[in-house]
């Protein structure tokens, strides 16, 4: 099934109004509501003793719309005669002191008495609903987040994990600065206060905080799946952006992945809105467990709490909400369905206004609810399938962070720009961690694996000498789980693969950039005939397979360059600058039937384009539904251009197609972002579910405005497989 609908607060509004609330909802298409997940210290409002029947009653007039409901449990905002009552249950900031009251998201989730309340409330919650028809699954929490800086708990995890102090100054080596611990209460917390940590400390710490969430998840989990075992369970999440918790580990006890996209809030009120930057947080959090996910909290209004975000322009709701849906979203929840009128989210706006009247916005998400209504079932359920991978790896954003290495070196902007590099020939990518089993890729994109273990390093091998094609970008391979730099030539542990090593490394200051000169291997093309036939696979610059205009413009790497040397790599592109002119910045090596690419810097949109292009041609990765559309310039109309086709332009700017697949039914979403009119060439037209037709093979999408077209997926199931 299908789901469509909001975040519902009946306990802001008098019980009078609920009815026409939710005989709007059923107007507009909505079949649930997500309730209660602020709401505390209505069910419990003093301790001990629980009022649901304003809840049954709200949930009771829902029903009678058939309109079903995931309940939040209410654990992210505590009542005040919890907190009072338990002032050590208020989280530590990374100044050393406590957070006091007046927001939310404040507890220390390794807390004895905060978790006690918790377990309570969720247990009576759980009783309460296990039999309700219209209850279909939980929430656990909101928005699982900040690091609690407490020494106790901390201890106590290092201690499970590792058993004695000798293992702990063994693996920190604290020999340095006589940082040798004897007993356990000497070990701190990296405050802000104890000035730069010792990394190893610190990375423990970050994976601490991490753990301390997906433990208090999980006292939630069990109680709810003992007591309703029918409903499913989810969070929702952070997106690609969020960098605190590992949420491969965080969902691991969760049913659906959930969660919660703002393209437009009071934070870039100054900036357009970046399509690739919410496809990335789907890709992201489908990965987490390459199944389907709902959004739990779609933007449906101006975001704001003390400054009113840009409003959403019309069409911008329905499509963003529709780019969820290709991505693989099989739910999507507007937050919230009406402006609240008092608190600190007064101007987060719903879908209605503050006065309860629907408006342009209401009437725009009718009208998808309506279409919803005819495709939700074709669509629910179906899968995406990638040829492209790009690993995830939480354990080196921690480390990162600790240690950013350059002032500028952004790991999750780099993931971005080469994803977005990617993306633009309109290609599916997958987000996986660096477990995964890598063999169902053609091309897997490592961006800075600064953290490696043996383990992640010999599954990178495993898909290469199968026949994959692997890039990996500067940083990786430096440093061992436990934070210590490894004793090799870098890239450590990847080294061989690469068949590379770092001779000397260069972290540029801000504003230097170098440019990238492109051998005449890379401007050729690599041998990209069949690496998954066995046939070449080739590092050879013999065979000329044009590389997609990518040889006109070389681009430029800033912020960090590696100083390489080939240790039987092919080089590709040297650095144009400073005193490593000349040195390889690019290189391929072939390792058995597949290609270990290594790029050196940090590069530019240029760059990242032509290595993007070389690597799907290598990888024999085509664009998904058309082949290529012309017109790269801006509010031009694309050429069509056959499958196939070399050195195609890109396609326009703001236009996005993404697929899923229904057994042998091929969805697919061609979805225009820009403020102008697109043209766009489909060699096979289908059969339009939603938007415009195709007509003579050409698709003409208004601004902000969509199709989706129902065809034969069977080649491309058998192309991925
Ligand atoms: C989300 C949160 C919601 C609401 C929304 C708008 O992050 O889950 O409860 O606060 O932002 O501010």
């Amino acid at each position: 099934m299908f789901y469509f609908g909001v975040d519902y607060y009946p306990e802001h509004w008098p019980e009078q109004r609920w009815r026409e609330d939710a005989r709007l909802m059923a107007a507009a298409g909505m079949n649930v509501a997500r309730l209660a997940e602020f709401a505390w210290s209505r069910m419990e409002p003093r301790e001990g003793e629980f009022e649901f029947e304003w809840l049954d009653s709200a949930i009771g007039i829902l029903a009678e719309q058939e309109i079903r409901v995931v309940l939040g449990t209410p654990t992210a905002s505590a009542p005040p005669w919890l907190m009072t009552e338990h002032q050590d249950s208020f989280l530590t900031r990374a100044d050393g002191r406590r957070v006091t009251y007046g927001h939310r998201r404040n507890y220390s989730p390794t807390n004895a008495a905060y978790r006690e309340h918790s377990r309570r409330i969720v247990t009576a919650m759980a009783e309460r609903y296990r039999d309700h028809p219209a209850v279909i699954g939980w929430q656990v929490d909101n928005e699982f987040g900040d690091r609690d800086y407490q020494a106790e708990a901390f201890r106590t995890w290092l201690g499970e994990r590792f058993g004695s102090l000798e293992a702990i100054n063994e693996r920190w080596g604290t020999a340095f600065w006589s940082h040798e611990y004897t007993a356990w209460e000497q070990i701190p917390v990296p405050l802000d206060t104890g000035g730069k940590p010792n990394p190893g400390l610190a990375l423990d710490f970050c994976r601490f905080c991490s753990d301390s969430y997906v433990d208090y998840q999980r006292e939630q989990v069990e109680i709810l799946r003992e007591i309703c075992p029918e409903h499913f369970i989810t969070h929702n999440l952070m997106g690609f952006k969020y960098d605190l918790i590992d949420y491969f580990e965080l969902v691991r006890d969760l049913d659906l992945v959930s969660w919660d996209n703002y393209p437009r809030g009071f934070w870039n009120i100054e900036s357009d809105v970046d399509h690739s930057r919410m496809a990335l947080g789907h890709d992201a959090m489908r990965g987490l467990k390459g199944k389907p996910f709902w959004v739990m909290e779609q933007q449906a209004g101006p975001g704001g709490w003390d400054i009113v975000g840009a409003t959403p322009r019309p069409g911008e709701l329905r499509l963003w909400a529709y780019q969820a849906i290709g991505h693989g979203a099989d739910g999507i929840v507007f937050f919230r369905w009406r402006t609240a009128r008092h608190g600190t989210e007064q101007y987060w706006h719903g879908l209605l206004e503050h006065d309860g009247r629907p408006g342009r916005r209401y009437r725009e998400i009718q009208r998808m609810g309506s279409e919803i209504k005819a495709i939700g079932e074709r669509i629910a359920g179906s899968e995406t399938r990638a040829e492209v991978a790009m690993v995830l790896c939480y354990d080196s954003r921690f480390a990162l962070q600790v240690q950013p290495n350059n002032p500028r070196f952004d790991y999750a902007a780099q993931f971005h720009d080469l994803y977005r590099a990617l993306t633009r020939e309109q290609v599916a990518v997958d987000i996986v961690s660096p477990k995964t089993d890598l063999a169902r890729y053609r091309l897997v994109i490592v961006p800075s694996l600064y953290v490696l273990s043996a383990e992640t390093a010999a599954n990178l091998e495993r898909f290469v000498t199968a026949g994959g094609v692997l890039l990996v970008t500067a940083r990786s391979g430096v440093k061992d789980e436990t934070n210590a730099v490894v004793e090799r030539p870098l890239p450590g542990l990847l080294a061989e693969l690469c068949g590379v090593t770092v001779e000397e490394y260069d972290s540029l200051p801000a504003g230097v950039s170098v440019p990238i000169e492109l051998t005449g291997a890379f401007v050729a093309g690599v041998n990209v005939s069949g690496a998954r036939n066995g046939a070449d696979a080739g590092s050879g610059a013999g065979s000329v397979v044009a590389a997609s205009g990518a040889a006109s413009s070389a681009g430029s790497g800033s912020v960090w360059c590696d100083i390489l040397a080939a240790d039987g790599a092919k080089v590709l592109a040297r650095y144009g600058g400073q005193y490593y002119s000349g040195k390889p910045a690019l290189t391929v090596n072939r390792v058995g039937r597949g290609a270990a690419f290594y790029l050196g810097t940090v590069g530019d949109r240029v760059l990242l384009e032509g290595v993007a292009k070389l690597l799907l041609e290598r990888a024999e990765v085509e664009p998904m539904g058309v082949a290529a559309a012309g017109a790269a310039a801006e509010g031009a109309t694309a050429a069509i251009v056959p499958s196939g086709v070399q050195n195609a332009q890109r396609f326009p700017e703001g236009i996005e197609i993404v697929r899923r697949f229904q057994g042998d039914t091929q969805l697919l979403f061609v979805l225009n972002h820009a403020g102008e009119e697109r043209e766009v060439n489909l060699p096979d037209s289908g059969r339009t579910l939603v938007g415009p037709e195709v007509r003579d093979g050409r698709l003409t999408l208004p601004p902000k405005e969509l199709a989706i077209i129902e065809g034969d997926g069977a080649r491309s199931e058998a192309a991925t497989g």
